[in-house]
C-alpha cells in the first residue's frame, strides 16, 4: 500500500469554504501539471446535485487562480456528487456505489473536526475505509488531550501511516527552501548555532482582520490558528538537527526530536494583543479577549540552541502582509574600528511571503578614509510568487503516499505540548491601533534582544 497512488479522491465539505478557496484550485492544477486522472467525488449536505457543484467549482475557479479551459473540462468529467447527511449511512452506501471500482481511496476530510469519528466510522461500516488514506485539516485538537483523542478516533479506522495532517506551512516552496537552503550549503552549519547566532525572529504579519471568520477567529485566536501550527513548523525548519539515514521519516523524526526540546511558554514570555474594532466583527463575542496579535519569547533546549532566544510573532491588522525568518547573528566581540556595529547588521533573512527571498545581512566599508561602515544585503535568492502552490503540492503527495510534508501525531502533540501552559486567555491581552505593530507591550518583550525587524515590503509592481 505504501507509495500506491490512490485511485480515487473523496472531499468531504464539497461545498465549504476551503473546497471554494483551496481545493478545487488545487484539483485543476494537478490534472494540469500531472495528469491526476482518477474519480473525484464531493460529499456534502447541502442538497444540492451533481450540477451545481460543477457551477461551484467554475466560480471557484473564476475567483481563485483562473480557469484552465483543458484542465478545467477534464474537472468537470471527473467530478462526481453526493449529498446525504454525515451520520446517516445511505450517504456512505452511495459513496461506495460512486467509488466503483476504486480500491484505494484518498478522503478528505475539510468538515470541522467533530465529524472526524462520525464520517470515520460510517467509511468503515461501508467498507469505503480499507486500505485508503484520510487527510484532515487543522486545528488538529484544541489541546494535547483533545488531540490526542483526535488520533485515538480516527486510528480506530485508519493506521497512523495513512493519516495525512495537513499544515498548508509545509506545503510552501519558501518553507521547503529554508531547509533544502541549510542542509544543502555545509558552509552555514557551522555557525548556526549558539556560538554565532544572536536570537531568532520570526514575524507573520496580515494587513487585513479577520472579516467573515469572526465566528471561527474567536474560538481560536492567533496562538491556535498560525502558532502552534504554522510558526512552529517554520521555527522546527530553521533550528532542526539535519536528517540522517534513507528512512522517509527522517525529517519528521528530527523535527520532532526538535519540538520536544522547545521549553513550555510560560506566562511571562508572551504578549497578547488585539486590534480595535475586532469586538465589532460578526460572530466575534462582544467582550472577547481573544487575541488578533501574539508575540512569544521560546527557548530551545539542546545544546545547539542553549541561551539563544527565540521571537515568534503574527497578528492581524498589522502594516503589512508578510511573513519572515530573520536570524541574526553575534556582533563583533570588540570594535575593531571605533564604531559600534549594529545588532542588525548580521542576519539572514528568509521571506516566506509575499515574495521569497533569502538574504545575508553584512556590514561593508563606506568608501573614504574612515573605516566606518554600512548595512548591506546580499541578495541569494529572490522570485515573485510561488510555483505550485502548497494544496496542489500536498494533494499530490498524499494521493502519491508520500507524507513527509504531512505532521506526525507525536509531531502534534509536542507542539500542544508548547503552547498548552498559555492556553485559555491566561494572560492579559492589550489592544492595539489597526495598522500598528501590536501592542506596545511586545517590545518590551523582545527588549534588549531586539528591536523587532519589521519586515518592508515594497507595493507590488515597483
Ligand atoms: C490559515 C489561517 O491557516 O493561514 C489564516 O487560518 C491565515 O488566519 C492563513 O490568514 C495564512 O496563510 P497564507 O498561506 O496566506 O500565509
Amino acid at each position: 500500500m505504501a507509495n500506491a497512488q490512490s485511485d480515487a479522491l473523496v472531499f468531504f465539505g464539497a461545498t465549504g469554504d476551503l473546497a471554494y478557496k483551496q481545493i478545487f484550485p488545487a484539483l485543476q492544477g494537478l490534472i494540469r501539471d500531472e495528469g491526476f486522472n482518477l474519480p473525484i467525488i464531493g460529499v456534502a449536505k447541502a442538497g444540492w446535485n451533481l450540477d451545481q457543484l460543477k457551477a461551484r467549482a467554475k466560480d471557484s475557479l473564476e475567483h481563485h487562480g483562473g480557469i484552465d479551459a483543458a484542465a478545467f473540462e477534464k474537472l468537470i468529467g471527473l467530478l462526481r456528487y453526493v449529498d446525504g447527511d454525515y451520520n446517516d449511512e445511505a450517504t456512505f452506501a452511495e459513496l461506495r456505489k460512486q467509488l466503483g471500482e476504486a480500491r484505494r481511496p484518498l478522503h478528505y476530510l475539510a468538515i470541522p473536526p467533530s465529524l472526524f469519528g462520525t464520517v470515520a466510522e460510517n467509511l468503515a461500516k461501508a467498507g469505503a475505509a480499507e486500505n485508503a488514506r484520510v487527510v484532515v485539516e487543522k486545528p488538529f485538537g484544541r489541546d494535547l488531550k483533545s488531540s490526542q483523542e483526535l488520533s485515538a478516533t480516527l486510528h480506530q479506522y485508519f493506521p497512523e501511516a495513512e493519516i495525512y495532517r495537513i499544515d498548508h506551512y509545509l506545503g510552501k516552496e519558501p518553507v521547503q527552501n529554508i531547509l533544502y537552503t541549510r542542509f544543502a550549503n555545509p558552509v552555514f552549519e557551522p555557525i548556526w548555532n549558539r556560538e554565532h547566532v544572536r536570537s531568532i525572529q520570526i514575524t507573520m504579519a496580515e494587513s487585513f482582520g479577520v472579516e467573515d471568520r469572526g465566528k471561527f477567529y474567536d474560538e481560536v485566536g492567533t496562538l491556535l490558528d498560525v502558532v502552534q501550527n504554522h510558526m512552529l513548523q517554520v521555527l522546527a525548519n530553521l533550528t532542526m538537527d539535519p536528517p540522517t539515514g534513507e528512512d522517509h521519516d527522517a525529517v519528521r523524526d528530527r523535527k520532532a526530536e526538535l519540538m520536544r526540546a522547545v521549553r513550555p511558554l510560560t506566562a511571562y514570555s508572551v504578549v497578547r494583543g488585539q486590534y480595535q474594532g475586532y469586538r465589532s466583527v460578526p460572530g466575534v463575542a462582544p467582550g472577547s479577549n481573544v487575541e488578533t496579535f501574539i508575540a512569544v519569547r521560546l527557548h530551545i533546549d539542546s545544546w545547539r540552541w542553549a541561551g539563544v532566544p527565540i521571537y515568534i510573532r503574527a497578528g492581524k491588522m498589522l502594516p503589512v502582509t508578510c511573513t519572515e525568518a530573520l536570524v541574526e547573528f553575534k556582533r563583533p566581540p570588540r570594535e575593531t574600528f571605533g564604531e559600534l556595529v549594529p545588532n542588525t547588521s548580521a542576519h539572514m533573512r528568509m521571506r516566506v511571503s509575499p515574495d521569497i527571498a533569502i538574504a545575508l545581512g553584512v556590514r561593508v566599508k563606506i568608501p573614504g578614509e574612515r573605516m566606518a561602515g554600512r548595512d548591506v544585503e546580499l541578495d541569494l535568492h529572490s522570485q515573485a510568487v510561488e510555483d505550485m502552490p502548497p494544496y496542489e503540492r500536498l494533494l499530490g503527495d498524499a494521493s502519491r503516499g508520500m507524507n513527509e510534508l504531512f505532521s506526525r501525531q507525536d509531531l502534534v502533540e509536542a507542539q500542544w505540548r508548547i503552547v498548552e501552559p498559555i492556553l485559555g486567555n491566561v494572560t492579559p491581552v492589550y489592544s492595539y491601533a489597526p495598522g500598528a505593530w501590536g501592542p506596545e507591550e511586545a517590545n518590551q518583550l523582545i527588549g534588549n534582544d531586539g528591536p523587532w525587524a519589521n519586515p518592508v515590503v515594497q507595493p507590488q509592481g515597483a
